[in-house]
Formats: structure tokens, C-alpha cells, sequence
């Protein structure tokens, strides 16, 4: 069964990543897509090899083509777009963060459901090669009891004329909406769900409506412990230290980076008392969103299970907001 994608908000992450995946993805065709204005529509459909382009979301909806949407909108129109894709019958991969709140997130949830669509998030980390070594790593038991996680995914970012991501009407929040989401969900993935945050989100230096650097302290579940570094305030020379994570057990450690690598390269690192062992993967490697497209078809299918369903990306949003509750009451709060 092929997908014939309508991509809604065909910008700069569908330009960069998903159209050229879904062209490269056996069984996956993108058939239209949405820009504001329909020649800037059209452009895009016609760089990317789309049938069609419209300049409004309800029209590509009524595209009858179609049978799945990648909502690439910014994220406070995530919500709208995913209830009315699910209602017009089409399955739905939803760029992060997922929705502003966890109540939006319940409500896409919820039609999805009802309508009988399938709801899969863009957390594009967890089909990146290593993260997907590393996971098998820690079921093979390699470092032993996992006591402590780290996190970083930093960059500079002060405010720019037209762009959305400093807007918290329309971003939800500032680098932990943007960047600390992706931290979470893979940490989710790969240690298991938070139980509790404690958090500084904090106005360090932009003068901004959001947050521009957070640090969350999190206990996970299985009662590990994990630190989530989010900042828009530190210069970002070297990927490799400002976009790492580092994996802590009773028997050794993993250390990987970058996290956000597209074609899953960088490094990966089993350091335990027989020495280190190297897992590094050249650029050229697996592509994440490809990977993701072929899980998702799969799924739509019936062949496997939906690789990133709706309730990963509430669980990340739930996250967030216990972030922000904490650094507002100063004070650690369940998830
Ligand atoms: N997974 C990742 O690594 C990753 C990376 C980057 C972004 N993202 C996520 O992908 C989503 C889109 O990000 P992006 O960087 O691609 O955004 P973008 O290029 O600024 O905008 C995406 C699309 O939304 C439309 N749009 C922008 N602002 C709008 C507004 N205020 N009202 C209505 N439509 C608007 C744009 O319209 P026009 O086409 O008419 O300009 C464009 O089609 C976000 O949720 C972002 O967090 C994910």
C-alpha cells in the first residue's frame, strides 16, 4: 500500500528533511502540499515532485489522494490541523512538540482515535542508527544498572525578526518546547518514562517572552536519574559537546553525539573496565526520517505497531509542563 503524503506547512524542516525522505522511502509519494500562498505552494510541490499545492489546509484535506498528512505547521496550529485531518479520514505525522499543552494533545489523541487514523509523532531521534544501538546496549544489560542519564541540546538563539520560535503563543515556550522535547522523548526511549521534575527555566540573557536556558533534573521511573539541558544561550562551536548524551550504569558508560544527526553519523562510545568500544557510524549512514517513513507505512499497513504514537508525545509535553510548574513553585513536581 503506497502513502500519498500532503504535507500541511511546507517549510523549512519539509524542504530540508521530509519532502527529500519521502521521495526517498519505497512506498511513500508525496502527492500535495500547503504553503500560505499558493505560488510559494506550487514552487515547493514543484521542486519536490508533488501533483498539487494549495494555499489552505482545508483544500488539501478535501484532496481525496491523500491518505496521510505531515503536519510541518509551527506548533500552535498542530492541534487544529491534526482534529481536521482526522476528521477528513487521514492518518497524521505530527512535527514536535507535538501541541502546546498536554489538553491538545489529549484532544488530537482523541479524534485520531475516533476517526480510526493513526497518530505518529516526528520524534525522528529514535531512528537515528546509534540511538537505536544504543537501546539494544542497554537490553543486552552492557553498562549494567542504568543509574544516571545526560542530556544536552544546546545552540545560540536570540530573537530574529519573523521568526515564530521566540512568540509563545505560537511556539508554546522557548528552548525546552524546541529542543529539550527531543532530549526528552529520547531519554523516554531509551531509559524509560520521568516520574519527577525539578527545573530552572530562566531568562538569561535575551530579552524575550520566553525562557531562553533550562536545566532539568529528572527521576525516571525505574529510578534513574537524568539531566535534560536546554539553552538558546550557549554558543554552539562544536556539535559533538553542545548535542551529546552520556548513558551512566554500574558497569561502564555509552557517550554518544550529536543527537540530531540526519544520517545518524557521529559517535558512540561503550566505555567499561574491558576498555572502550567504538559503534561510531560515518556520514552516509541510516537516515532517520526515511527510517521513520518506513515504520510508519509499515504501521498504516497493519504490519507492525505505530512506531511513535500520540501518547510519546504527550508523555514529552507532560514533562514540559511539570518543567515549567517546577521552576515556577521552586519546587520538584510529578509528572
Ligand atoms: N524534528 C526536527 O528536528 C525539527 C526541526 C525543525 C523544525 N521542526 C518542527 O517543525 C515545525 C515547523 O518548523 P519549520 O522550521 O519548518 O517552520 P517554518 O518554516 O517557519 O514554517 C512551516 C510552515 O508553517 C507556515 N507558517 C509559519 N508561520 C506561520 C504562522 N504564524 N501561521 C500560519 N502558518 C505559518 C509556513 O508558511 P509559509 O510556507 O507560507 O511560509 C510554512 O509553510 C515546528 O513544529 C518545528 O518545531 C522540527
Amino acid at each position: 500500500m503506497t502513502v500519498h503524503w500532503g504535507i500541511l506547512g511546507a517549510g523549512k524542516i519539509a524542504e530540508s528533511q521530509m519532502a527529500p525522505a519521502i521521495g526517498a522511502a519505497p512506498g511513500h509519494e508525496l502527492a500535495a502540499v500547503t504553503r500560505r500562498e499558493q505560488e510559494a505552494a506550487q514552487r515547493f510541490a514543484d521542486r519536490h515532485g508533488a501533483q498539487r499545492a494549495y494555499d489552505r489546509v482545508e483544500a488539501l484535506l478535501e484532496d481525496d489522494q491523500v491518505n496521510a498528512v505531515y503536519v510541518a505547521t509551527p506548533p500552535h496550529l498542530h492541534a487544529r490541523e491534526t482534529v481536521l485531518a482526522a476528521e477528513a479520514g487521514k492518518h497524521v505525522l505530527c512535527e514536535k512538540p507535538m501541541a502546546l499543552t498536554t489538553g491538545e494533545a489529549r484532544a488530537m489523541i482523541d479524534a485520531c482515535q475516533a476517526n480510526g487514523v493513526m497518530l505518529t509523532i516526528c520524534h525522528y531521534q529514535r531512528f537515528n542508527a546509534r540511538h537505536q544501538r544504543i537501546r539494544s546496549l542497554l537490553e543486552e544489560g552492557a553498562i549494567g544498572q542504568v543509574t544516571a542519564a545526560r542530556i544536552n541540546f544546546s545552540d545560540r538563539f536570540p530573537p530574529q525578526p519573523g521568526v515564530w520560535h521566540h512568540n509563545p503563543e505560537i511556539s508554546g515556550g522557548g528552548p525546552v518546547m524546541d529542543l529539550g522535547i527531543h532530549c526528552i522523548d529520547l531519554l523516554r526511549f531509551l531509559c524509560g518514562p520521568a516520574e519527577s521534575v525539578a527545573a530552572l527555566v530562566e531568562t538569561l540573557v535575551d530579552s524575550s517572552p520566553v525562557a531562553d536556558t533550562a536545566t532539568l533534573l529528572l527521576r525516571l521511573a525505574s529510578g534513574a536519574q537524568a539531566v535534560v539541558t536546554s539553552h538558546w544561550t550557549t554558543a554552539n562551536h562544536e556539535p559533538e559537546r553542545a548535542n551529546c548524551l552520556e548513558i551512566c550504569g554500574t558497569e561502564g558508560s555509552i557517550v554518544a553525539a550529536p543527537i540530531s544527526a540526519k544520517d545518524s553519523a557521529g559517535t558512540l562510545q561503550v566505555l567499561t573496565t574491558d576498555g572502550v568500544r567504538d559503534y561510531a557510524v560515518e556520514p552516509g549512514g541510516q537516515r532517520p526520517h526515511v527510517a521513520l517513513l518506513a515504520a510508519f507505512g509499515d504501521a498504516v499497513a497493519g504490519k507492525s505497531p505505530n512506531p511513535i504514537p500520540g501518547e510519546d508525545g504527550f508523555a514529552g509535553l507532560a514533562v514540559v509542563e511539570a518543567a515549567y510548574e517546577s521552576a515556577r513553585c521552586g519546587r520538584r513536581v510529578e509528572v
